[in-house]
């Protein structure tokens, strides 16, 4: 009998027998996010028993867990009843007492997740026009460069690498970096940073107190400090990137503070990164172990842009952001009082079989593909463009030149709650 495939929910709500409640905690579970059986088998098991669930879990201040794809998309677009502010991201209740007391002290991160209106409307125009089409297209010619340059760098490597490491996880942040200006010296520290700041839970990334506080904020410490250097420097010297343009703008007449200025750089730097790196390793996990789609793509390639999407609603990488209902309200019915936080699973939704015909199945000409990886709403991801355009770049120079591609042991995910996927893809591959 073939094993079960790690995305197969009903094998694996059978495999975990898991209660309604013992789902809505793993939602709470760093680890839970590195197993993608156990997730898929919890995610399910709520979508269709409780999509709309009480969450009580050790370590975790409670939320609402919103699993259906209709409520995470209406609670999205109603900005003025949910809030962003009080609790955007699942946090531990260690955590969120600690940025509460950074946020006591006026060092807390302002950035674009962390507002609402009328606060995020004109900080967002500061950096919009620069993730538009236009600006894309500039950006083109270097993004292009890049993953020919990391798809070179997998033929240095001979005939094995480990894709999510050593190719995934250095390419987008370098596209980024790019546009924010930054000298190419400084990549690998950012590289460090970003990873320690997303992979917080994770003993694998970032510094040996991975899972602590301390982790999350030495990472933070850092980050603002480098911004708040790099603010001063362009502010003297514009220098027509990204970053100038964050440093100088003003709103109402008057520049922008140093914590708000060194969140957005933040934002940018972190929010471009792990999220793309995931789905281009994501991706080609995906395909290797679909070999029918890695042949259908390669045959033809003009379903790459329908196979990008595909990709990024598979891999889902943001596993969740929280609102915070503002007034007393419901959500499929059920009461939500004010000041109560729910937890909107992009994962979960994106495998809704009310919306997605055959959610399971990854279909690299799936059309319509309606996920809701990037949001929606007024915090629709902001670099939604970039990230199709930077993992249609990877696989448009990948493709052509793989002859074999195959697994060369066993993948692992990282444990976070907030930004997952692949940490470890060992491949063995044959390139012309
Ligand atoms: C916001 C996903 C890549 C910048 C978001 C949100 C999600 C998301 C789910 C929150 C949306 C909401 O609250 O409705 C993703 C995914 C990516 C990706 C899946 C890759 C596949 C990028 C890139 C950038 C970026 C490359 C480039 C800088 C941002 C920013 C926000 C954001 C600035 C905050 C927008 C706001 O609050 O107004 N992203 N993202 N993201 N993303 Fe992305």
């Amino acid at each position: 009998m073939p094993s079960p495939s790690p995305t197969d929910p009903l094998t694996h709500e059978r495999v975990h027998g898991l209660t309604v409640a013992e789902a809505g905690r793993v939602l709470a579970t760093p680890a839970a996010y590195a197993d993608e059986g156990l997730l898929h088998a919890a995610l399910a098991l709520l979508r269709r028993e409780a999509p709309v669930h009480y969450v009580q879990a050790d370590g975790y201040n409670p939320f609402w867990a919103v699993t259906r794809h209709d409520d995470v998309q209406a609670v999205e677009r109603d900005h003025t009843l949910w809030l962003n502010a009080p609790r955007p991201v699942l946090r531990s209740a260690a955590l969120d007492a600690a940025l509460q007391e950074r946020r006591a002290q006026g060092k807390a991160l302002a950035s674009l997740v962390h507002l609402d209106e009328p606060e995020h409307r004109p900080l967002r125009a500061i950096a919009a026009d620069w993730f538009r089409p236009k600006a894309m297209r500039a950006l083109q010619d270097r993004v292009r460069e890049l993953a020919r340059r990391h798809v070179d760098l997998m033929a240095e490597h001979g005939s094995t690498c480990d894709f999510a490491r050593q190719i995934a996880a250095p390419y987008p942040l370098y596209a980024i970096l790019a546009l924010l200006g930054l000298p190419e010296s400084d990549y690998p520290l950012m590289l460090r940073l970003t990873q320690q700041l997303f992979g917080h839970d994770d003993r694998d990334k970032g510094s040996p107190a991975a899972g602590t506080p301390g982790a999350h904020m030495g990472a933070l410490e850092e980050l603002f400090a480098y911004f708040h250097d790099l603010t001063a420097a362009r502010r003297a010297r514009p220098t027509g990137d990204l970053a100038s343009c964050v440093a100088g703008a003003r709103i109402d007449g008057r520049l922008l503070d140093d914590t708000t200025i060194a969140s957005y750089y933040i934002l940018i730097a972190t929010a471009g990164h792990d999220t793309t790196s995931s789905t281009v390793a994501g991706g080609l996990e995906a395909l290797i172990r679909h070999p029918d789609q890695l042949g259908l793509l390669r045959r033809d390639p003009g379903l790459l842009p329908t196979a990008v999407e595909e990709m990024i609603r598979w891999v889902s990488p943001v596993t969740s952001f929280m609102r915070t209902a503002r007034a007393d309200t419901h959500v499929r019915g059920v009461p939500i009082a004010a000041g109560e936080s729910v937890l909107l699973s992009y994962p979960s939704a994106n495998r809704d079989e009310d919306v997605f015909d055959e959610p399971f199945r990854f279909d690299v000409a799936r059309d319509p593909n309606r996920h809701l990886a990037f949001g929606t709403g007024v915090h629709y991801c902001l670099g939604a463009a970039l990230a199709r355009m930077e993992v249609a770049a990877l696989f448009a120079e990948l493709l052509p030149r793989l002859e074999s591609v195959e697994l060369d042991g066993e993948p692992a995910w990282t444990a976070t709650t907030f930004v997952g996927g692949l940490k470890r893809l060992p491949i063995r591959y044959r390139l012309t």
